[in-house]
């Protein structure tokens, strides 16, 4: 290297090389053998524990996180949309007091408990979706959800606050810089804010598989066997904001507030994603970086659980808590995978929000009731600067 060559950003891609990855670590371990012997951080523990800190391998049976709804409970939804629909507001008005569940609220709030304090995830089985106009399944969708987290989140820049996970490649012009419009794999991630629903209307011909792990699980694997991971993983990282100004930000990809391990990154940013490259007059992650990232990946993909998703369920996740992936899959004309997606947050029962993340977490769970749009069709984020998001 010459004096005049800055860092470069290394090999590394949005989809995982296991191959790389094994490279990378016996070149840093060759180089400083006394790695893994670096004292953990400050304020970082040897290992954590509680019903969130899981592999998949615990996971025996979907009984255990599949709530079947009775013929009672789907009798209230539809009273509860008779009832919103009477009132003839917007539907940014949808909330537990427009949509009441006489019954089914309290299992609701019971199983937002276990969001944030259980095991993180929960899937509602089944809505049924081919009863409803769109309309009205968006509001039967909002308004459970509002029992489960009142705060919904927007999704971009024109304050939509319903997103459509769809392959749109074929449909929509433009630079898709998210495997999430694609039937790629999406790797290992979060999304941001507290809670993410999704709701399946139609299931992929096969694969597809949507994949959750435990932040709490990975964490206590690398302190273990290499703290100074840990290190790399707490300190800030460039952000690509892929065009946005200023064209990257910084902040850490892990955090331990108020008890709770937090992991929230997505590989992207990172590395970019299809036709949308990583920018190159930021600064590039370093080898450290890169080693990490994969290693977040990896590890998480060793000890998830994979979800089998019907028609008609709706899964919920504590995005602060565990990271989720989704299998490579196949459409044909009858089978078009399409999931509708929300973000949530419970106020009442919410962790503490790390304080590098409180601007963006204040500025998702903004928008106010008559400013929120719920597109009944999908479209792609945009950002305020344009890019996809
Ligand atoms: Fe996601």
């Amino acid at each position: 290297m010459t004096a005049t060559e800055g860092p470069k950003q290394p090999d590394i891609s949005y989809h995982p090389d296991a191959k790389k990855f094994r490279a990378r670590t016996a070149r840093r371990l060759a180089e400083d053998p006394s790695l893994p012997q670096q004292p953990l951080p400050a304020n970082f523990p040897d290992r954590v524990d509680g019903p969130i800190v899981w592999e998949g391998k615990d996971w025996t049976d979907e009984s255990q996180w599949v709530y079947n709804l009775s013929q009672t409970q789907l009798n209230e939804i539809d009273g509860a949309l008779a009832h919103f629909n009477s009132l003839d507001k917007p539907m940014g008005f949808i909330s537990r007091e427009t949509f009441p569940l006489p019954t089914l609220s309290a299992e609701l709030w019971k199983l937002a408990d276990a969001l944030y304090n259980g095991r993180g995830f929960f899937v509602l089985r089944e809505i049924p979706i081919d009863k409803y106009s769109r309309k009205d399944l968006a509001i039967v969708y909002a308004g459970l959800s509002s029992h489960v987290g009142s705060g919904r989140g927007r999704q971009d820049a024109t304050n939509a606050v319903l997103a459509h996970i769809k392959d749109l490649r074929t449909s929509h012009k433009g630079v898709l810089g998210n495997a999430a419009y694609t039937t790629d794999k999406q790797v290992f991630h979060t999304d941001i804010g507290d809670l993410i629903a999704l709701l399946s209307i139609q299931q992929s011909a096969s694969g597809g598989v949507s994949r959750l792990a435990s932040s709490g699980f990975i964490y206590n694997e690398i302190a273990k066997t290499r703290p100074d991971l840990i290190h790399v993983l707490k300190d800030n990282w460039p952000l690509d904001r892929f065009g946005g100004d200023p064209p990257y930000t910084e902040r850490p990809v892990l955090y331990n507030e108020d008890g709770h391990i937090v992991i929230q990154y997505s590989r992207r940013h990172f590395t970019g994603y299809g036709e949308q490259i990583r920018s190159t007059n930021i600064p590039p992650i370093s080898e450290a970086q890169a080693e990490a990232l994969d290693m977040l990946h990896f590890l998480a993909e060793k000890h998830s659980l994979g979800l089998n998703f019907q028609k008609g369920d709706i899964q919920y996740i504590n995005s602060m808590g565990l990271l989720h992936a989704r299998d490579a899959f196949v459409d044909d004309p009858e089978h078009t995978r399409h999931l509708v997606r929300l973000w949530l947050r419970n106020d009442e029962l919410a962790w503490k929000t790390p304080k590098p993340l409180e601007k963006t977490w204040a500025l998702l769970y903004s928008v106010a009731a008559n400013a929120q749009r719920f597109p009944l069709e999908p479209e792609i984020r945009k950002t305020a600067s344009g890019a996809t998001k």
